[in-house]
């Protein structure tokens, strides 16, 4: 990070860009204390124009945590289901924790955190306290904004009006509940448009054909998931990721274990994703 250089419109945060369309790592704050209206308002507004935001050296407790996601909005629901993620004493926090005797690390699939969900979470945020002696485990960040825009006009065209299933048995289990959304949403706060289908939830497009649906599907899946509007970040002891649902999918590195890799994430609440048109 130490090439790169802070944005200038920040006055009491540092707000330095990490990739030309994703992730931004946030400095001159501390997150255990309150934050001013200030530090409150610049955070807003560097999330919404980085998609994701990194803390660094944060030794945050579950109130800190909490309290960073409810400048943005009221607290999530976790679904649990056959993930390794766990609950914790408190059910605002989940504990997301890898070590030997982990058969399959949480999130190793291009995703939209329960994207399954009529309404899915706006945002989570990852707190990891421990990682592998050895390094390892980072997570990959992708924008939609971006993969939305490199698609050609007719693509966009074409794509203009379709649905699809999101389905969450595969990763949580039997009881989980889908949910039908535009393949092309809106981001509810900066109005932009963004691909809105991943691998691991997205199953069917609902208005073509089966082989058409799964064709199409494979194609976008593997064009959101372009090194060109990704960014593959590095966990350090006590970092923090807090990345938009609405406009981000993300990949968890499984490349680790049987080291361990530990911390707790707390997911906040959002709207049923509108469509773009
Ligand atoms: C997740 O997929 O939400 C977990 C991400 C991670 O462990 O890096």
């Amino acid at each position: 990070m130490d090439s790169l250089r802070p944005d200038a419109g920040y006055d009491t945060l540092s707000v330095t860009p990490c990739s030309p369309h994703i992730g931004a790592e946030i400095g001159n704050i501390d997150l255990t204390r309150p934050l001013t209206d200030a530090e409150t308002g610049e955070l807003r507004r560097a999330f919404t124009d980085h998609l994701v935001l990194f803390f660094r050296d944060q030794r945050i407790g579950f109130d800190d945590h909490i309290r960073l996601a409810e400048y943005f909005g009221p607290i999530g629901y976790h679904f649990g289901g056959k993930t390794a993620s766990r609950s914790t004493e408190d059910p605002r926090v989940r504990k997301f924790h890898a070590d030997e005797n982990t058969a399959r690390v949480s999130g190793d699939v291009w995703h939209t955190d329960q994207s399954c969900a009529p309404v899915p979470p706006m945002a989570s945020i990852l707190y990891i306290h421990t990682i592998p002696p050895q390094g390892g485990g980072d997570t990959i960040f992708a924008s939609m904004y971006r993969a939305y825009e490199a698609l050609s006009d007719r693509m966009k065209g074409y794509l203009d009006g379709l649905t699809a299933v999101h389905d969450g048995r595969d990763v949580f289990g039997e009881g989980t509940p889908n949910a039908v959304h535009p393949v092309v949403a809106r981001h509810p706060g900066s109005g932009r448009p963004l691909l809105f289908v991943n691998g691991a939830f997205t199953k069917r497009i609902v208005e073509l054909p089966e082989q058409e649906s799964d064709a199409v599907l494979r194609f976008l899946c593997a064009h959101c998931s372009r090194p060109e509007w990704s960014f593959r970040f590095r966990w350090q002891p006590h970092s923090i990721a807090m990345w938009d649902n609405r406009c981000a999918q993300h990949f968890a590195v499984s490349d680790y274990l049987p080291s361990v890799r530990s911390g707790y994430r707390v997911q906040i609440d959002g709207v049923a994703p509108p469509a773009a048109a």
